[in-house]
Order: C-alpha cells, then structure tokens, then sequence
C-alpha cells in the first residue's frame, strides 16, 4: 500500500476510511460494492498542498445541482462499485479526493496514489455532498457521512408496522438501555426511493435537521460523525438493538422492551453523558 503522502492529518483520515471498511466488511454489512463513506478534509488543506495537487485534477465533472457553500472544497470519498473489504487493504485503488468546483457545481478527482486515475466517485454522492453541504452551513462539528447496509435495520423495514419514525424508535430504545443515550435523537426514516438519485439526496438531508443518523426503508443507514467510528457507533448502536429483537423472536417469543418511563428516564441520562 502506498498512499501519497498529502500530510499527517489526511493520511490519518485515510487510514480511518480504510479502516471503517474492514469494520463494515466484518460486520456482514457490505455485500460486494455496498456501502460508502466521504470526509471533509478542507480545514487540512494548506496552500501548499493545494498547489501541488491542482496540476493533478481531471476535467471537471458536471454535479445534477450546485452545492455553493462546498464551493472550493475538498473530500475523500470511496469510490463507485469498490468492496469494502478491498478498501480496508487498498485505499489508493478504491477511494479518491475530490475537489468541487469554485462555481460549487461540478467537481475534479484527485488520486490517492501515483497511478491514473481509474475511479469514479460514489453513486450516492449528491446525498454525501447534500449532508457536507448542511453540515458545512450550520458550522456543525461533524466532518463525515457513512452510508451502508446494515442487514438487522434492513429487515426491521421489511416490517410494515415499523415503517414511521415512532413506532421504529420506540422499538430501537426498549431494546437495550444504550440505544437512547447513544442515539437520544432516534434514527429518521424514510421510505424507500430509487438508489443514488438526486431526490433521495434532497429527502435524506430534510432528515439531518432531527438525527444524526437515517434509515433507508429497505435499504441500510447513513450516518454523520466528526469521525468515521462516530458515525458507525451511531449505526452499530441501531443495529445492535434491532438484532436483539430478533433474537427474542427467533428464540419464539416477543419481546417486552422497556417502559415509555423507562426510555424518559434514559433521556435524561444520555443528556448528561453526550454534553
Ligand atoms: P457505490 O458503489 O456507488 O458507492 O454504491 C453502493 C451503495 O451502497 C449504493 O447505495
Ligand atoms: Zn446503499
């Protein structure tokens, strides 16, 4: 593996990508390509590095709409159609840096490694940029977005009757005590929409004004962390909870979760322990 040296803090975040991959490869959530993962790496761009870098960039790539406030920006993300499992062993061959340009509709690629470019950004990045770009206009301290395919939080969405944001949070929380004071916000819903469009992008970000992290009905999870275990704690959390709810039923019985009192009670907490 030899990735570029840009300097100390961009190589740590692209090392915690790679690493994020290896963790969403064991975790049986990222079948083939599934899954991606981008950072806002602009506040460790110096002008030096800019320089060096800019000769490098391909043509500029249209975006089906402008991002203003990421005018200028630069990300990591993954690349389309890349395994996770390869990321976490190559992150030069199966991420990139991107850099949207000044008029914040269109973007250039930059490679991680000496060799030509032979990569494309993700499928999902309009709901990557969407995010960055609320993100960035709130002055948020969160820098990362993950998306993948949880299969505990998939299958509760095959179920009809927890397809809306009550029902589903009120069966995540009383699963297990950790649930609300990891995610005292719950998880966003939204039902399902075609893979990788622009509309999805602009109903997910509607999301990001109430949760850290959404759910995709049948589909997985996007989260937002100021780092990338940030983000998958926010989904490990999530799963975790929708996998002991189906253990209970496997084990043949229902389960009886915890007391809309008892979910108040754990509020109150989390409030005191994410401060
Ligand atoms: P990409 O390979 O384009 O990132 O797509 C994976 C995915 O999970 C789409 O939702
Ligand atoms: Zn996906």
């Amino acid at each position: 593996m030899s990735v570029n040296t840009f300097n100390k803090e961009i190589n740590r975040r692209i090392s915690e990508v790679a690493e994020l991959g290896k963790y969403l490869w064991q975790k049986g959530w990222a079948e083939r390509n599934a899954g991606n993962i981008s950072v806002n790496i602009q506040e460790y761009m110096t002008d030096e590095l800019r320089e060096k870098l800019l000769p490098t960039a391909t043509s500029v790539l249209p975006l089906d709409r402008a991002y203003p406030s990421l005018a200028g920006f630069f990300f990591l993300v993954t690349g389309t159609g890349k395994r996770m499992r390869d990321l976490a062993l190559d992150p030069e061959h199966n991420s990139l840096m991107i850099r949207v340009t000044d008029a914040g509709d269109g973007y250039q690629m930059f490679s991680l490694g000496e060799l030509v470019l032979n990569i494309h950004p993700t499928s999902e990045l309009p709901t990557h940029l969407a995010i960055h770009e609320y993100l960035v206009l709130k002055g948020a301290k969160e820098k990362t977005v993950v998306h993948t395919h949880p299969n505990e939080l998939i299958s509760i969405t095959q179920i009809r009757k927890f397809c809306n944001e009550e029902a589903l949070n009120h069966l995540l929380w009383g699963m297990h005590p950790e649930t609300m004071v990891i995610v005292p916000d719950g998880a966003g819903f939204l039902p399902y929409m075609l893979p990788g469009s622009q509309d999805i992008a602009d109903a997910t970000l509607k999301k990001f004004a109430f949760h850290k992290v959404i759910i995709w009905e049948k589909h997985g999870s996007f989260a937002i962390g100021r780092d990338v275990f940030e983000a998958f704690d926010l989904i490990d959390t999530l799963a975790k909870s929708a996998q002991i709810y189906f253990q209970c039923k496997s084990a043949g019985f229902e389960p009886e979760g915890l007391s809309q009192e008892k979910i108040a009670e754990l509020k109150e907490l989390s409030a005191k322990f994410l401060a």
